[in-house]
């Protein structure tokens, strides 16, 4: 049985105060999640301070990003193992905001996830097509690109602990949600690109949605046999909201 997951991604969002006031008002209400694991992923300079707020507390800590280096002469960049230090279990890989803004490359996705299993970590790996890729047929061709670029290199292994998130761009910040039949088509797609190769590896991989997920439209995909929870971007930021998508997932 696959339990599911509801990771909020705060982007470049919060403050020192917002934080500690959305964690609290997640924690006030975390007990009447009784299904899903709850994780926040908040900006790298948080880790800390969240880890604080956390402490004894049944919510996962992720990093948004890691570095595709271990360490060295590169400014600006947060290695894996910095990030396991501060307790993280998951780090987001692959975000389409790092695919299309700052410009991490298939190879590049490879190489930090293979930087979060080698330190023991779970990469939450995101995949997802543009509005163009999709209107175009080649959806299927894209994520499949995005699965095999790890595939090839590190074989399936490398997925036993991990959890991939579907999101498709033209979903993600835009309140245009990729309906439950849209979003299943594509989930059992990539599990049976995994179940090729491993049938255990495949039927126990969480795989998440994520673009506008929002309590009002969460129950309906989480039914769906192959979503297995969501990467959530905008409603991780209100406390109400966020518990509202865990509680679709009970
Ligand atoms: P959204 O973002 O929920 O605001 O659409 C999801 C994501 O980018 O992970």
């Amino acid at each position: 049985m696959r339990q599911p997951l509801v990771a909020g991604n705060w982007k470049l969002n919060g403050s020192l105060s917002s934080i500690s006031e959305l964690i609290s008002g997640i924690r006030e209400q975390l007990l009447t999640v009784n299904n899903a694991e709850l994780a926040v992923c908040p900006p790298y300079i948080y880790l800390s301070h969240v880890q604080e707020l956390l402490e004894g507390v049944n919510i996962s800590l992720g990093a948004q990003d890691c570095s595709d280096q271990e360490s060295g002469a590169y400014t600006g960049e947060v290695a894996a193992a910095m990030i396991k230090e501060f307790g993280c279990k998951y780090i987001i890989i692959g975000h389409s905001e790092r695919r299309h803004i700052y410009g991490d490359t298939n190879d590049t996705v490879a190489t930090k996830f293979a930087h979060v299993v080698k330190n023991g970590l779970t990469p939450i790996l995101c995949v997802g097509e543009t509005l163009e890729e999709r209107e175009e047929g080649h959806t299927e061709v894209v994520i499949s690109k995005q699965i095999n670029a790890v595939l090839d290199l590190f074989g399936v292994e490398a997925f036993r602990k991990a959890v991939i998130a579907y999101e498709p761009v033209w979903a993600i910040g835009t309140g245009q949600v990729a309906t439950p039949a849209q979003a299943q088509e594509v989930h059992e797609e990539i599990r049976l690109t995994l179940d090729a190769q491993n049938k255990d590896i495949a039927a126990n991989i969480r795989i998440l949605y994520g673009g506008s997920m929002k309590p009002e439209n969460a129950k309906e995909l989480l039914q769906q046999p192959d979503i297995d929870g969501g990467l959530i971007g905008g409603a991780a930021l209100k406390a109400d909201d966020f518990i509202g998508i865990a509680l679709a997932a009970n």
